[in-house]
């Protein structure tokens, strides 16, 4: 495989060059029919806006003039960017005569936090924060092609393109989400890799749930839940042959604390950790997640899916459900589900027999009206 060399000393540092990662700020906003609040989700910020949000972090007021003579910038500069700020969800107060502060300034990524969280399961990973990238995913990715070693995470204070599954746009704001991605190599190819997806959906919901959060499950695949809404999703990009070895990036966005912005700008019902009981301190919740992956993909590397699928299923929203499987040509399969197979796909009970699926779109249906 051709690697380019200073590229792949770059990754081997793991001092991805943020500029590099940006995409071009020309680049049409791809969120056609989201409000316009969304729209400047997705676009790349400006290079002073992460700068002003440290000035802006503390307990005093910084006058317009006093951060545009820190960043060296003109004060219609200043104001642009806190725009962009709050655009980003993160409110900023002002006040005439003393200027700006954010009164409840989020906790920002910090890898030295997530290690101390960890303890002594710091050694397995290798966590880097970047202020602003594309997407976690796309990055680790290209990580994992330069030789990263397994364990490497990428986390982002905010990402301009983020990735879910199916092609769809991944949207978070600035300091309420966790959007991050681990690289997890395997000697083994893809097909002895099935059933990864839903492990790390059941770790996530371990995780959340040591951290506070009521009321998580798992909707198969992994889609995190919390009262039938979604608290977060996982997308799984594999590397490598059939046979194997693997490189697997596992990425995972989570809901932290959503501004009223996002949540309307979102085409489903949404909730984020802190309504449900969860920390918002987002190095807290990154080292939980980290550990429960340690610990659920060293029992699936020994056991296969089989050795987890006991506990799944307690996690498991869908189990015993009505549901209508929509599959990629159109059609919808109804019937129970009455669990998942050791390879992950979901058995639902159709009148014709049961019916394993690896893919499609599963919705719950309501329960039959009695007279
Ligand atoms: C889904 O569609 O439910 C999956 C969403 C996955 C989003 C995460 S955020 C971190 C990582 N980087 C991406 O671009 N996507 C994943």
């Amino acid at each position: 495989m051709h690697v380019n060399r200073r590229r792949m000393a770059a990754v081997r540092s793991i001092r991805w060059r943020r500029t590099s990662q940006r995409a071009d700020a020309s680049t049409p906003c791809r969120c056609t029919a989201a409000p316009a609040v969304a729209c400047d989700i997705l676009r790349p910020v400006n290079t002073h806006t992460f700068p002003t949000l440290r000035l802006l972090a503390g307990a005093e007021f910084r006058s317009g003039e006093d951060i545009a003579a820190h960043l060296g910038v003109t004060r219609a500069t200043v104001w642009n960017v806190i725009r962009q700020v709050e655009a980003l969800g993160v409110p900023v107060e002002k006040v005439r005569g003393l200027g700006y502060r954010i009164a409840h300034p989020p906790v920002w990524l910090d890898a030295a936090q997530v290690a101390s969280h960890l303890g002594t399961g710091a050694a397995r990973f290798d966590v880097s924060v970047v202020e602003e990238v594309g997407s976690t995913n796309t990055l680790l990715l290209e990580g994992a092609v330069a030789g990263a070693p397994s364990g490497t995470v990428i986390a982002a204070e905010l990402q301009s393109g983020g990735r879910g599954r199916r092609g769809r746009t991944w949207i978070s704001g600035l300091g309420g989400a966790l959007t991050f991605s681990v690289l997890w190599r395997f000697e083994h190819g893809g097909a002895a890799l099935s059933g990864l997806s839903l492990v790390v959906g059941l770790a996530c919901a371990r995780a959340v749930t040591a951290v506070g959060a009521r009321g998580v499950g798992v909707k198969w695949p992994n889609d995190l839940q919390s009262a039938g809404r979604k608290l977060g999703g996982i997308l799984i990009e594999l590397q490598g042959d059939a046979l194997g070895p693997s490189a697997v990036v596992i990425g995972i966005g989570l809901n932290v604390r959503l501004p009223a912005s996002l949540v309307a700008a979102v085409d489903q019902p949404v909730i984020d950790l802190v309504s449900i009981g969860g920390t918002d301190d987002r190095n807290e919740v990154l080292a939980a997640v980290l550990g429960e992956l340690d610990i659920c993909i060293g029992r699936f590397q020994a056991g296969g899916f089989a050795a987890l699928e006991p506990e799944f299923r307690k996690w498991h929203v869908l189990q015993g459900k009505d549901v209508g499987v929509h599959l990629p040509d159109g059609t919808r399969i109804d019937g129970r589900v009455s669990g998942t197979a050791d390879d992950g796909a979901l058995i639902v009970r159709t009148e014709e027999g049961d019916r394993r699926f690896h893919g499609g779109e599963v919705s719950v249906r309501p329960a039959a009206r009695t007279a």
